[in-house]
């Protein structure tokens, strides 16, 4: 170890999911893309052996030897702000994925800012997952790639945060292209960029963040994904991925109604997402309209993660014109997304916030998405 402290900078996205909602569980098919807004971290090494800390969005503070992590997750992860659990907790999984000597590796200290909205279903937390893995990868030496730190976030998010999420928004935030989705076989982990071409097609990418602010590692997301592998054990199968529409009719006949909605719904999402890939290969952008508006009747009526704030985020974006529309992310609040034309932004928005205030709810937050570059050193 020197002297001389190392700096840089890293960073990673937040992302959207065009489609593909609560399949990366069932080891289906997702299809998000990063956008543009990030979440940096500013890394300089330190000669005690601690890691700290800090974020210019929370005013708590942690520090913690790196020798201690292990003994700190998951047991002990109430000691430390919740926040900091997950770059904590991302620190921790990194050495359990390498075995690496804790000795041989520099003390950190991380400071954090970011512009991803929190709670809105962007992932602002695969961000600070995506930036402190890819920071403390390319500091401590580890040579791991893409991939193993998508598994190490996913890892910190499950055990050191204690939220049952799947892989899908790691992967996203680490893969990210600009103009291209990342088409995700959740099982395998293989990926394939799926060019969008929404600019050239003069569409916009609209996200209605509700303001209704959600959480993963609490009541319904569990519940839902406790649904999926009851289904699955129903259906003799290892996860939902294993089914097709045509085993639709059996399920319905062996299930009880909510455990066949929230099956149907993974098995025919899956089917959209396929659906959706081909479609922007073969018609390009203006064609998923259909796809993304059946997604999220399928995720109102079947899964019921949705909350009234997102429907009433989406009728009047189809009323005022958009392509198609749904809600993004794990639900239960949250943001919606619509594709819409470019000219049709300020209308769209106009329509939407005078449904918001008509139905008496807070003004939402809304805005353009761009598909956009992953995880990266920057300085
Ligand atoms: C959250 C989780 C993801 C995924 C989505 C639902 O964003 O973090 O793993 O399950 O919900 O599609």
């Amino acid at each position: 170890m020197t002297d001389n402290p190392t700096t840089g900078t890293w960073s990673a996205p937040g992302r959207v999911n065009l489609i593909g909602e609560h399949t990366d569980y069932n080891d289906g098919f997702v299809l998000p893309f990063a956008i543009e807004f990030r979440t940096a971290v500013a890394l300089q090494t330190r000669t005690d052996g601690r890691i700290r800390v800090t974020s210019s969005f929370s005013s708590d503070a942690a520090e913690v030897a790196v020798s201690d992590l292990a003994a700190l997750f998951p047991d002990r992860r109430d000691e430390v702000p919740e926040w900091a659990r997950y770059p904590l907790g991302v620190a921790w999984a990194l050495l359990e994925a390498t075995g690496v000597d804790v000795a041989s590796v520099p003390g950190v200290d991380l400071s954090f800012s970011s512009d991803v909205p929190v709670g809105a279903g962007l992932s602002s937390s695969a961000a600070i997952e995506g930036a402190t893995a890819s920071a403390l990868n390319d500091v401590w030496g580890l040579g791991l790639d893409c991939v193993s730190l998508a598994k190490v976030g996913r890892r910190a998010e499950n055990e050191a945060v204690g939220a049952p999420t799947g892989i899908m928004d790691q992967m996203a935030s680490m893969l990210g292209r600009a103009d291209a989705a990342t088409f995700l076989d959740c099982r395998s982990l293989q990926t394939e960029s799926v060019d969008l071409g929404f600019a050239g097609a003069g569409l916009e990418l609209l996200v209605i963040d509700t303001k209704v602010t959600h959480a993963h590692s609490t009541g319904g997301y569990r519940e839902r994904r406790a649904s999926c592998e009851q289904g699955a054990a129903i259906m003799g199968v290892p996860a939902l991925r294993d089914l097709t529409v045509d085993d639709l009719a059996r399920a319905q006949e062996l299930m009880d109604d909510v455990t066949f909605r929230r099956v149907r719904h993974v098995v025919t999402e899956d089917q959209r997402v396929l659906d959706t890939v081909e479609t922007l290969r073969s018609a390009g952008p203006r064609g998923i309209g259909q796809l993304l508006d059946a997604s999220h009747a399928s995720m109102r009526d079947d899964f019921e993660p949705s909350v009234a704030a997102l429907d009433l985020g989406i009728d009047p974006t189809r009323a005022a014109g958009a392509i198609g529309a749904r809600m993004t992310g794990g639900g239960f609040g949250g943001a919606a997304i619509a594709l819409i034309d470019h000219s049709l932004v300020a209308s769209v928005t106009a329509a939407v916030e005078r449904a918001f205030a008509d139905a008496g709810y807070a003004t939402p937050h809304i805005f353009t998405v761009h598909p956009s570059e992953g995880a990266r050193r920057d300085v």
